[in-house]
């Protein structure tokens, strides 16, 4: 048997770094935390993305007492910008998230759900959506959601 070598690369950087809009679509996910419902988890999530005509939507996660009726942030703010903006692309998405003593350190990741919910997005534009995860100790800066999730389930896949 041979082996496959998948591999990625993820940029690192400080916020300042990054660009002014880059910069504003992070915090805008850092304030889309106080819109978090969480009274399980209290871990706070926010999402903020940028549609391909500049429009800016924002989604936190949504908990509920029946546990997988909640629904994560980055979802939230996907199914939103495609209810309320339908044909609109998704240029970049930025997530931020916070427990009990403040905004996390390390940034966090898509849980494999909304990985597969960004892929679609990416998928029915044609087009990659730049995914910017912060902590207050830096942005990972992710090209593509396949750079997450490697070896991809599309529509394409079941023809
Ligand atoms: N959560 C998100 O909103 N996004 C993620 O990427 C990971 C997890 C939410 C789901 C749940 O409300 C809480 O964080 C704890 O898992």
């Amino acid at each position: 048997m041979k082996t496959i070598d998948i591999s990625i690369k993820i940029g690192f950087c400080q916020v300042e770094e990054l660009s002014t809009a880059d910069q504003h679509l992070i915090q805008r996910a850092v304030e889309a935390t106080g819109n978090s419902y969480s009274p399980y988890s209290c871990f706070r999530v926010g999402a903020a993305l940028l549609l391909a005509d500049g429009t800016e939507v924002i989604g936190a996660n949504q908990e509920n007492a029946a546990f997988p009726s909640g629904l994560c942030a980055e979802r939230s703010a996907i199914f939103a910008a495609q209810s309320v903006y339908p044909g609109q692309a998704v240029t970049t998405l930025a997530i931020a998230a916070a427990n009990e003593y403040g905004l996390m350190r390390d940034p966090i990741v898509p849980c494999g759900a909304c990985r597969q919910v960004i892929l679609e997005i990416e998928d029915r534009y044609k087009q990659p959506i730049r995914i910017l995860l912060y902590g207050t100790n830096g942005v990972y800066v992710i090209n593509s959601v396949k750079d997450l999730l490697p070896l991809q389930f599309i529509g394409e896949s079941m023809k």
